[in-house]
């Protein structure tokens, strides 16, 4: 799913303010940019995973409503290539309706403890089923009847209505694989735009900005 480790810093593992004084050192610079935003986050992630970090890929999902107003909530990356950043979700939930409807999201990695951020802006698409279904299938069967369980983003009158929806998808899928829902899925986020952000010492940050440019992308530096 994600690439592989790095490097040196494996050796530092658990030891976060090891990790973060060496990159507060050497920063982020244009020559050590990888070509593209994917590559680039890759081995971000790669270190992050390497120093310990407890669940690295949780991301904040931000939206926005129909009316205008800003939503944003933590989602767990599942995946990422190419063709961008994936997620999955129930597609009748708030954040489902706002993604539908305007069709774009911003994604927001907090990796503070070593000093890094990563925001991505793009278009938002729901995967195809096959997809879905590929990652459904790795779910654990708990995660999956919760999934059943769920009307994601309705009010519930209290904690015993979950409890029992809950039994209630058990006794259905007793003794059989529980199929994915047909409102359950994932979602893609191609990037338009993807930013890292390397604290530095005295607030001098390294702020690398990659814009999608026809077939390729641009790197800008942004002031701190
Ligand atoms: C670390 C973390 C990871 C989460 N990952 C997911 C996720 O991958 N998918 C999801 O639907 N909700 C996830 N949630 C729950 C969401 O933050 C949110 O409560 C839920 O999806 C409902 O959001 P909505 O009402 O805006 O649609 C996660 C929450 C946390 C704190």
């Amino acid at each position: 799913m994600f690439a592989g480790a790095g490097g040196d810093v494996l050796t530092a593992r658990m030891d976060l303010s090891r990790v973060r004084e060496t990159y507060e050192t050497t920063g982020l610079d244009e020559a050590d940019l990888a070509a593209d935003p994917v590559t680039q986050f890759h081995r971000w992630f790669g270190e992050v995973e390497a120093a310990g970090y407890w669940e690295p890929n949780a991301m904040v999902l931000s939206t926005v409503t129909a009316d205008g107003w800003p939503s944003a909530r933590n989602v767990l990356l599942k995946r990422i290539d190419d063709r961008g950043f994936v997620f999955f979700t129930n597609y009748t939930s708030d954040k489902a309706i706002e993604l539908d409807d305007a069709g774009r999201a911003a994604l927001t990695f907090s990796w503070t403890e070593l000093r890094r951020q990563v925001r991505v802006v793009g278009t938002a698409r729901r995967l195809d089923d096959d997809e879905s279904d590929l990652y459904w299938t790795t779910r654990p069967r708990g995660s999956q009847l919760g999934a059943w369980a769920s009307d994601q983003s309705a009010v519930v009158s209290g904690r015993a209505v979950l409890e029992q929806a809950f039994a209630a998808a058990e006794e259905q899928w007793a003794g059989r694989d529980v199929e994915r829902l047909d409102h359950w899925g994932g979602y893609r986020v191609r990037p338009d735009s993807v930013e890292f952000w390397q604290g530095r010492p005295d607030r001098l940050h390294d702020r690398m900005r990659f814009r999608r440019s026809g077939n390729g992308w641009d790197v800008e530096r942004l002031s701190p």
